[in-house]
C-alpha cells in the first residue's frame, strides 16, 4: 500500500483500514508482518527509519526492540503525547492506538530494530568537550559509557539519534510532558535528571553524544 508523504496525518486511519482488512489473513508475528505495518510509519519516520525533522518525527532505525515496544505502549497509554500542549507528540499518540491485533506491536518493533542506524547530520552547535563532563557526571549511569543504552534500567541508546530530537525530549521531561505518570516507571527515573541541567548544558552533553556515533 502507498501513503501520501504530504499527508502523514492520514497514516493512522490508513493503518486502521489495513489492519481491519487483514484481520483474518495477517502474516504470523515477525519481520514480514512488521515490514508491512511499517508502510504506515514511513510517511513520518522515513522509509529507512531516518526520521523527518519537519514533522518532529525522530530517527527510529536500529533502536532496540525492547525500547520501541515500551514507547509504543507508553504512547498508547498516554504516558507520552497526551499533554494538551504537546501538538507534536499527539501525532504519535494517535498512531499507537491502532496497533491493535495481537503481535502487531512486537512485529513492527522487531522490524524497526532490524533497520541499520541512520547517519544523521547535527543541527545544534554544542560544546562537546564541556558536554563530556555533564555526560560523565550523570547520563552515563543509565545511558551507558558509549551512550549505547542500558536495558536493565530502561535507558535508551542516545547514539544514532538526531540532536534536535534529544533536546526536545529532554525539555519534555523537564516540562512534565513525559515521565510524570506513575505508571511510567522508566520515564519517572529520567525526569529528575532533566531538572538538573540548563538547555545549554544539555546541548553540550548532546554534542558529546554525537561524537560517539
Ligand atoms: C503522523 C506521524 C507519525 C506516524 C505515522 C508514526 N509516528 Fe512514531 N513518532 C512521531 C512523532 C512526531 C514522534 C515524536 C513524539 C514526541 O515528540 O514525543 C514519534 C515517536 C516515535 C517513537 C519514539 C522514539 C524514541 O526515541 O523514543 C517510536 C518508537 C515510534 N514513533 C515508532 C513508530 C512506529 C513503529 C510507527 C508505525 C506503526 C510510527 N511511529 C508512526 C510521528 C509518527
Ligand atoms: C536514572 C537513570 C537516568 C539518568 C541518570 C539519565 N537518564 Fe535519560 N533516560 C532514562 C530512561 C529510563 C529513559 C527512557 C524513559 C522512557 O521509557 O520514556 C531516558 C530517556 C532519555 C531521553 C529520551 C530519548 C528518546 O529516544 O526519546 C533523553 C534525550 C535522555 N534520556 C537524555 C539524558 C541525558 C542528557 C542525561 C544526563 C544529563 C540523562 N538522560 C540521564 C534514564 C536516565
Amino acid at each position: 500500500m502507498t501513503l501520501s508523504t504530504r499527508n502523514p496525518g492520514a497514516a493512522a486511519l490508513a493503518l486502521a483500514a489495513l489492519l481491519a482488512g487483514t484481520a483474518c489473513s495477517a502474516p504470523p508475528q515477525g519481520l514480514a508482518r512488521g515490514e508491512a505495518i511499517y508502510d504506515t510509519c514511513s510517511p513520518c519516520h522515513g522509509s529507512m527509519g531516518e526520521g523527518t525533522q519537519r514533522l518532529g518525527a525522530p530517527a527510529i532505525a536500529g533502536l532496540p526492540q525492547w525500547y520501541v515496544e515500551t514507547q509504543l505502549r507508553n504512547f498508547e497509554a498516554g504516558y507520552r503525547g497526551a499533554h494538551p500542549m504537546d501538538t507534536v507528540g499527539i501525532r504519535m499518540h494517535s498512531m499507537a492506538q491502532v496497533l491493535r491485533q495481537e503481535g502487531d506491536l512486537e512485529s513492527v518493533a522487531e522490524y524497526v530494530a532490524s533497520l541499520p542506524r541512520a547517519d544523521l547530520e547535527p543541527v545544534l552547535a554544542g560544546d562537546a568537550q564541556a558536554g563530556a563532563a555533564v555526560y560523565a557526571e550523570t547520563c552515563v549511569a543509565c545511558h551507558g559509557p558509549a551512550a549505547e543504552g542500558m536495558e536493565a534500567l530502561g535507558g535508551p541508546p542516545l547514539v544514532g539519534q538526531s540532536d534536535w530530537y534529544l533536546l526536545r525530549q529532554f525539555q519534555k521531561f523537564r516540562m512534565g510532558w513525559r515521565g510524570t505518570n506513575t505508571g511510567d516507571m522508566f520515564g519517572m527515573t529520567m525526569r529528575p535528571n532533566s531538572m538538573l541541567y540548563t538547555d545549554e548544558a544539555v546541548v553540550n552533553a548532546i554534542a558529546y553524544v554525537q561524537t560517539l556515533n
